[in-house]
């Protein structure tokens, strides 16, 4: 199949769409709704997209992402009148929610109506629902008429796409169409709350923080087994999707990271985590230095800068900096480059890769989440 590429570069350089553009997303639409295969940005990470009410594009949708047919999609809505129709009810503590967060980086799960084919919820009787606020996505899931479908846009097991050209990479010849509006702000999926049972439960999470969802809630939001650990046997994650093996570069991953407590006193002066967290990763790379294989280093320029001045010796290593730690912008940089920097790990054909961890607050906790799961919980505390 030949997949049609719709670049918006208008779009990408103002952030405006014009009319050339809109009449591309209405294009795109069509093909949605008519039953076929278009990626396109959301604020997250891009979706494949896909008519959510018609079996046969959910089928397809897991065939051409090489997903198995029992992890439920996320459908996608431009407003809140395209909820009702697709679920039971709409609880008070959804209604807040959608309220505080939508259109934005949330998913809801909601028990499902007749409407939504079982296809499209992975054989479940509940449905993952998100509006997101990316301009281009709610454009096109207007004008399709119909609630979208979309997993990540991503072959399954490589790291969510964050731009026109990774869903050009792993979905070139398997879709109809993409579109192309640069790179996602975020870069990290949505967060995923299941408010299906007596409590609140994270089950993914995101940007949208579970501070933010306790602030608003009032209660205090329970956590998945899946974000804990490596899953025993026997237990399934509430999110299908978080038992597989996800994110995963092909080199194996370490993670050097401090336990969640905060800083702890060493030697004569207190030292910061990022101090305890260098001096272990200087100490991995002096351990692995004589070894055959290339190693590479995945942190944030503050860490790089004291592996410098600690004369660790770094010549021979291929260093991604994954970003700042600075405060004010928090980890969003981290977040925004994350998986764009695991998939040039792949290109790069590196063998061993240390990383450095960061606090699990706030937008912190998802940039772990992703972090530890591309390390398959291999993680060093320190
Ligand atoms: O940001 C995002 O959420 C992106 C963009 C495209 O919106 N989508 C995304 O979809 O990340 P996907 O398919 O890669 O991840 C969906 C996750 C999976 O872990 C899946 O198991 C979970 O949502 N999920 C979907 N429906 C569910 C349900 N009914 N109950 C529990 N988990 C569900
Ligand atoms: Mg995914």
């Amino acid at each position: 199949m030949e997949t049609k590429l719709y670049v918006l570069n208008n779009f990408i350089s103002t952030g405006i769409i014009d009319e050339s553009e809109d009449r591309l997303i209405r294009e795109a639409s069509r093909i949605i709704a008519a039953g076929g295969l278009c990626a396109f940005p959301t604020e997250t990470v891009y979706g494949l997209g896909g008519n959510a009410l018609m079996k046969e594009a959910s089928r397809h949708i897991y065939e051409a992402k090489g997903r198995p047919s029992d992890n439920p999609l996320i459908v996608h809505i431009s407003c809140m009148g395209e909820l009702y129709p697709l679920v039971k009810c709409v609880s008070d503590a959804a209604r807040r929610l959608a309220d505080a967060f939508w259109p934005g980086p949330m998913t809801l799960i909601f028990d499902k109506s007749e409407l939504v084919p079982r296809e499209t919820t992975g054989g479940l009787d509940t449905i993952a629902v998100r509006m997101p606020s990316h301009p281009v996505a709610s454009r096109l899931i207007k004008y399709a008429g119909v609630p979208v479908a979309a997993p990540s846009a991503n072959i399954s097991g490589r790291p969510s796409t964050t731009s026109g050209s990774h869903c050009m990479e792993d979905l070139d010849g398997r879709v109809d169409a993409v579109i192309d509006a640069g790179s996602a702000d975020i870069g990290l999926e949505s967060t995923i709350v299941d408010l299906t049972g007596e409590r609140p439960m994270l089950l993914r999470p995101g940007a949208v923080s579970r501070e933010m969802i306790e602030g608003v809630l009032g209660v205090s939001v329970g956590l998945d087994a899946a974000l804990k650990g490596p899953l025993a046997d026997g237990i399934a994650p509430k999110a299908p999707g978080m038992k597989y093996r996800h994110y995963a570069p092909k080199a194996p991953m370490t993670l050097v990271t401090v336990a969640p407590k905060g800083e702890i006193a060493g030697g004569d002066a207190p030292r910061t985590e990022l101090e305890r967290i260098a001096e272990k990763i200087a100490e991995l790379i002096r351990e692995k230095k004589g070894q055959r294989g290339r190693m590479a280093l995945f942190c944030s320029s503050e860490c790089s800068d004291l592996l410098k001045a600690g004369n660790v010796p770094l010549e021979g290593i291929d260093i991604k900096i994954s970003g700042s730690r600075d405060q004010e912008n928090g980890l969003k940089g981290i977040a925004h480059g994350l998986f764009d920097n695991l998939r040039e790990f792949d290109a790069d054909s590196v063998d061993y890769i240390i990383a450095e961890g960061y606090s699990e607050r706030e937008l912190g906790t998802a940039v772990m989440n992703r972090l530890k799961k591309a390390a398959a919980w291999h993680i060093i505390y320190v």
